[in-house]
């Protein structure tokens, strides 16, 4: 059985959908879900009775999880530069994205006797994006929360690993994606030549719950089609030179 926050749209439901295709029984979890999962929770990932209790009925009907994707996660542009001291934006981004991480990871490590979990990163929090510096603080620390509890939950036969993707096709990036000409521009970006569909980013989180990953523990994984790669070639470039490749 698989834990999933942030079911309800973007990432999250993919993910869902991906690991229910694979076999697994999945439970949601989001403050807003009505998912084609085996249970849903509607429930805020900051809330540890709310998700202690979501995992005391899942235990009563289904079973402990064994998969956790914490996809749960919110993005807003701060107000300005630092020195505006945006505390609002720092307090909300900090509070959903690293507590709630912190919050659901300690809810269910306090029932997995074995099992793993996929934290979702961002590749703002390993390349500073100006106007997302909460942002990319609060992924960073998911990042080194995974890491340590990679080392202290090994001895369980447990695995923790995040997955950091670049940009992807969800309501979250409803800005960039809804609008042509910023997409065009990001897209230029990505020597891959396009936005990841939430889909591809759940299969690599797939992968990584399953047993096929039984060795990889610690890692964070950037999905980002090479951008952060941050070669000055634009996606037309790379077009154009294969071009001149295949005369
Ligand atoms: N979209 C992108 O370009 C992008 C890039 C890198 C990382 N991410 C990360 O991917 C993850 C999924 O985001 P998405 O793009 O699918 O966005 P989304 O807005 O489509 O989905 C986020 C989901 O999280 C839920 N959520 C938010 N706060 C919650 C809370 N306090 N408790 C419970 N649920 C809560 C929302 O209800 C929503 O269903 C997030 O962690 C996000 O930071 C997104």
């Amino acid at each position: 059985m698989a834990f999933v926050t942030g079911s309800g749209s973007g990432l999250g439901r993919a993910v869902g959908n991906r690991l229910v295709s694979d076999g697994w029984k999945v439970v949601g979890f989001d403050l807003h879900d009505d998912g084609p999962w085996e249970l849903s929770f509607q429930g805020d990932v900051r809330d540890a009775n709310a998700v202690s209790a979501a995992l005391d009925t899942v235990n009563e009907r289904l079973s402990t999880p064994i998969g956790v994707a914490l996809c749960a996660g919110v993005f807003q542009p701060m107000v300005g530069p630092l020195h505006q001291l945006d505390f609002e934006t720092w307090e909300k981004t900090i509070s959903v994205n690293l507590m709630g991480a912190v919050t659901v990871a300690g809810c269910c490590l306090q029932r997995m006797a074995k099992g793993a979990l996929v934290f979702v990163g961002s590749a703002v929090g390993k390349h500073p994006q100006a106007g997302a510096s909460a942002y990319g603080v609060s992924k960073a620390g998911v990042s080194a929360l995974s890491r340590s509890i990679a080392i202290e939950y090994a001895g369980r036969g447990i695995r923790s690993n995040v997955v950091s993707p670049g940009w992807m096709d969800t309501p979250m990036a409803q800005a960039i994606t809804g609008d042509d000409r910023r997409r065009k521009r990001v897209e230029d970006r990505i020597p891959l030549g396009h936005i990841a569909a939430p889909e591809e980013v759940a299969s690599i989180i797939a992968f990584l719950l399953s047993d096929n990953a039984a060795q990889v523990t610690g890692q964070d994984l950037t999905v980002d089609g090479g951008e952060g790669l941050g070669s000055f070639t634009s996606s037309d470039d790379v077009r154009r030179m294969w071009g001149w490749a295949a005369k």
